[in-house]
C-alpha cells in the first residue's frame, strides 16, 4: 500500500484550520478575553425569513408519505436549476437548466472538477488567491504556474501570451484582495483561453457584493466565455448558507473539448461520487431567488457592506494602506510597520484580541499583507477597529 505522495508537497495544514488552531490555543490560555474574529469569511446573520419558511415547508413535505422524497436528481432539482437560470437572465446571461449543476458549495465543486481533467495539464493560478485552488492541484500531482497579483496590477493579473496554460483559475470579486476584473480584462482572459484551448475555472462566490454596475458578475457576460469557461458560485456568502450548504456550477453546453461536452463528464463524475443536496436545502435555495428572497438577501449584503465601510474608514484614519471592501466583503491591507503577515496576526491576536487572516496564507505574494472580513456583526467590527486604533501603529 502506497500513500498519495503528493500530500507531502502540501503545507502542513489548510490555512483556515491553522488560524482556528492558533485562536483556539490563545482562547484556552486566556479564557476571560473577548476575541473578535474577522478571520475566516463566515457569515454571522441568520438565513432570511423566506428561506427558513421554504425549508420548514419542505420538512413538512418530507414528513408526509404523499410528498416525501428519496434520492433527488444528481444534478439538482429542476425547480432550483431553473431558478438559477432566472437569476442569470437578470444579468443578461441566457442559460438552459441542463447547464446548471447544484452542489453543496463552490469549494467542493472547485476541488472535484479536477477529476474530469488530465493530471498532465498545466495549471495557472493567481497569487495571492483562495488556497483551495493550489492545494487541490498539489493533491492531484499537477504542476502549478503562478501569475503575480500585486499592488501595481491592482491584484488582477492579466494573460501573458508567453505562458502556456491549460487550466486557468480566476476569482472575481477576488478572495482575498477584493479586486474585481472589468469586462475588458475578463475579455482578454477569454481570448487567451480560446486561443490556447484552455479552460477558465471562474469562481464568482462573491458576485453578490459587486456594487459598481459596470463590473461583470459572471464570466458569461463576456462574449465567447461559454466556449471556454466553467463558473462556480455558492449561496454561502450571498444568502448565509455557509452552514446550510448549497451552490451551483455552470458548465455551458458549448464547452466541448476533443468532441466531449465537459458538462457530460461533470455529470458522469457527480452521478458516480455525489448524491446531491438535500431537498430541504434546495427548497431554501430556491427561495433565495424569489423577489422577496433577493430583497431580504440584499439587506444582509448591505449590512456586511456597511461593516466593510467601517473597516475601510478606520484603516484610512490610521494611514494603513488597503484595497477591496467596496465590491467584495474582504479588505486587504498592508501590515503596518512592514511586519510579515503571521507576525502581524500574532500581534493583533495578543494585543487587540482580534483575528484576521495572514496574507501569506494566500500565496507568496500575500506576504506582508493581511485580510479582514466584513462578515462579522457590526458591534464586533466597531470594537475591533477601536482596538486597532488603540494600537497606534507606526507612532
Ligand atoms: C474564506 O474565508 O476565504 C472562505 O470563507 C473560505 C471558504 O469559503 O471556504
Amino acid at each position: 500500500m502506497n500513500l498519495n505522495k503528493n500530500y507531502s508537497n502540501l503545507q502542513d495544514s489548510y490555512l483556515f484550520s491553522e488560524v482556528s488552531r492558533k485562536v483556539r490555543e490563545f482562547k484556552e490560555k486566556n479564557p476571560s478575553l473577548d476575541v473578535v474574529s474577522l478571520g475566516i469569511g463566515d457569515v454571522t446573520l441568520p438565513l432570511c425569513p423566506v428561506v427558513t419558511q421554504a425549508m420548514h415547508d419542505a420538512v413538512t413535505e418530507m414528513g408526509n408519505a404523499d410528498t416525501f422524497k428519496g434520492y433527488g436528481d444528481y444534478e439538482g432539482y429542476d425547480f432550483l436549476r431553473n431558478a438559477v437560470c432566472g437569476y442569470y437572465a437578470g444579468k443578461g446571461v441566457t442559460l438552459g437548466g441542463d447547464e446548471v449543476f447544484i452542489g453543496d458549495g463552490a469549494k467542493s465543486d472547485i476541488g472535484n472538477i479536477l477529476d474530469i481533467f488530465s493530471s498532465d495539464n498545466t495549471v495557472l493560478i493567481p497569487d495571492p488567491v483562495y488556497p483551495v485552488y493550489v492545494d487541490t492541484n498539489i493533491m492531484a500531482g499537477r504542476s502549478v504556474a503562478y501569475m503575480s497579483g500585486n499592488a501595481e496590477n491592482g491584484f488582477l493579473p492579466l494573460p501573458d501570451n508567453s505562458v502556456k496554460a491549460d487550466i486557468i483559475y480566476l476569482c472575481s470579486p477576488n478572495n482575498p484582495t477584493g479586486a474585481v476584473y472589468s469586462k475588458e480584462q475578463l475579455k482578454s482572459w477569454v481570448d487567451y483561453a480560446l486561443e490556447n484551448k484552455a479552460v477558465i475555472l471562474f469562481d464568482s462566490a462573491y458576485e453578490a457584493f459587486v456594487q459598481d454596475k459596470e463590473l461583470p458578475t459572471s464570466i458569461f457576460q463576456i462574449d465567447g466565455a461559454k466556449k471556454c469557461a466553467i463558473e462556480f458560485c455558492s449561496l454561502s456568502k450571498t444568502a448565509g448558507f455557509t452552514g446550510t450548504r448549497c451552490g451551483y456550477t455552470i458548465v455551458p453546453n458549448e464547452l466541448v473539448h476533443d468532441g466531449q461536452p465537459l458538462g457530460r463528464l461533470w455529470f458522469r463524475r457527480q452521478s458516480t461520487k455525489f448524491n446531491g443536496v438535500s431537498y430541504v436545502v434546495q427548497k431554501g435555495a430556491e427561495a433565495v431567488f424569489t423577489r422577496d428572497g433577493l430583497a431580504q438577501t440584499m439587506d444582509s449584503i448591505k449590512y456586511y457592506q456597511e461593516n466593510a465601510a467601517i473597516i475601510a474608514r478606520a484603516l484610512s484614519k490610521l494611514g494603513i494602506w488597503y484595497t477591496g471592501g467596496h465590491n467584495a466583503p474582504y479588505i486587504w491591507l498592508k501590515c503596518p510597520d512592514g511586519m510579515p503577515s503571521w507576525e502581524f496576526f500574532d500581534l493583533l491576536l495578543e494585543k487587540a484580541n482580534v483575528v484576521g487572516t495572514p496574507g501569506s496564507g494566500f500565496g507568496a505574494n500575500g506576504e506582508g499583507f493581511f485580510r479582514l472580513t466584513a462578515f462579522g456583526n457590526k458591534e464586533n467590527v466597531i470594537e475591533a477597529m477601536r482596538r486597532l486604533e488603540e494600537m497606534r501603529f507606526g507612532t
